[in-house]
């Protein structure tokens, strides 16, 4: 019976071919485990003779309260931060290795770190009262009424993680209409810990910490009380958060992307962080966002060559594309410290999966006029989060676009995105003063 030993035969190189993966990603990881855990001594040392303390990070203290030299368990603080396993740590070697605190505050007070650029534009925030940095485009003497007795519209725009306020302002806004350019003030925000805004070491970075920055520099500073809302990725959370804290304020919410995994449970942050950053090999794009998200002192050190020597890699860049201009992703993506990206990926992409149901309940009892864009080649945030969006607010519009990913469902299409939000904040417009 030759065809059963053939596929006999093939079952076992499968489950040859199985096997072998998940040996390599074994070791890999194990590998992993170990250099992160060396490395936490390192720069626990480093830390202690360079800034005179070694702030706690979170290998030690695997989330049981009230342990002496702890970090304190805090509110809004992911449980993905302690709760990543180890190998080594898990052995509890680290309780041993203890070096004496003498400052509990995480980041400790300086600011930049050694490890993090020093360059006068990563820090030029520290002159700006702690405001977020933004880029507003607004028509010509507005107040929140032009002269004819209209009232000005606004739109926030918020980024996603690794990103900042260039990512609309140098795609959507110079393709909007003349007449939305009249009708509208476009406010692009740097969220905090990202592009030129604020990276403060004291800060955990949680959602609320995110969105009081986001409340003082914006809703405040420009007394908006009706605006739309538009976001990308990690955006989407904090916008949702922001729609359902103003739930009368907004008029619609397009979120692009949402990275949405449905759960009121603990384990909700899990399944974000399991989701969005699995511990796999392959793809590469997935094997760095686990490796930048399960290793603290792995991912501080990729930081520290990265971002921390930014200025050489562009001129690098630059010489290699013999072009003065770099994109903006490129610039981008090297605009803030470990502190700032480790904590916002943890506390507001994982953590924040916890409280977006019931953010989305609020948003489906108001009236905000809900869409969601995604596209169907999204490697990053998996197509059924605008799905599940769905199931939350009924009324949500849910456009799939084909062919694009993560990114090209703005890139490559700012024309197409910039009608589409024309004809989203103007018929959210009609809506409100017909009911
Ligand atoms: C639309 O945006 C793209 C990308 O930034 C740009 O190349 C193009 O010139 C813009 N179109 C208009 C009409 O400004
Ligand atoms: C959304 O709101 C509508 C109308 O207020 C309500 O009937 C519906 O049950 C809500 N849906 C969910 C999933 O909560």
């Amino acid at each position: 019976m030759p065809s059963i030993s053939s596929l006999s035969a093939k079952k076992w190189t499968q489950r040859a071919a199985n096997t072998l993966i998940a040996a390599v990603s074994f070791l890999v990881f194990f590998l992993l485990d170990m250099l992160d855990f060396v490395l936490c001594i390192v720069y626990r040392l480093l830390d202690y003779f360079l800034e005179g303390n070694s702030p706690p990070c979170y290998c030690e203290n695997r989330g049981e309260q009230g342990m002496n030299g702890g970090i304190e368990r805090q509110d809004g603080v992911s449980e993905t931060l302690y709760g990543r396993k180890n190998f080594f740590r898990d052995l509890g070697l680290l309780r041993m290795s203890r070096i004496r605190r003498n400052c509990r505050k995480m980041g400790g007070p300086v600011t930049p770190r050694w490890s993090d650029c020093g360059c006068d534009s990563c820090n030029a925030w520290q002159k700006n009262k702690g405001k977020l940095h933004l880029v507003v485009m607004e028509p010509p003497q507005a107040t929140n009424e032009d002269r004819s007795g209209n009232s000005v519209e606004n739109v926030i725009f918020l980024h996603g993680f690794l990103s900042s306020s260039s990512f609309w302002t140098e795609t959507v806004f110079p393709n909007l209409s003349e007449a939305a350019r009249l009708n509208y003030r476009l406010v692009a925000v740097d969220l905090l810990g990202f592009g030129r805004s604020p990276k403060p070491g004291d800060s955990l970075y949680r959602l609320e910490d995110h969105l009081e920055s986001v409340e003082k520099s914006v809703i405040e500073t420009f007394q908006l009380n009706s605006f739309h809302l538009v976001a990308h990725s990690m955006g989407c959370i904090i916008a949702l958060a922001l729609a359902a804290k103003y739930p009368n304020s907004v008029k619609s919410l397009t979120l692009i992307a949402a990275p949405f995994f449905p759960s009121t449970t603990e384990k909700a942050s899990y399944t974000a962080l399991n989701r969005l950053a699995q511990r796999k090999l392959w793809p590469p794009l997935l094997f760095g966002s686990s490796v930048m998200s399960w290793y603290e002192h792995v991912g501080r050190s990729v930081c520290f060559l990265i971002c921390r020597n930014h200025r050489k890699w562009e001129w690098i860049l630059r010489l290699i594309r013999r072009k003065r201009d770099l994109h903006f992703v490129t610039i981008d993506i090297t605009r803030h410290t470990h502190h700032s990206a480790w904590h916002t990926m943890h506390n507001v992409v994982c953590g924040g999966a916890k409280v977006l149901d019931d953010c989305l309940e609020v948003v489906n009892k108001s009236r905000a006029q809900v869409t969601v864009i995604h596209g169907d080649k999204d490697k990053v945030v998996p197509l059924e989060c605008s799905y599940n969006v769905k199931l939350k607010v009924p009324l949500a519009e849910v456009r799939i676009i084909s062919s694009a990913n993560h990114n090209t469902i703005v890139f490559g299409r700012e024309k197409d995105l910039a009608r589409d939000l024309e004809l989203i904040w103007y018929s959210s417009g009609i809506q409100h003063e017909c009911m």
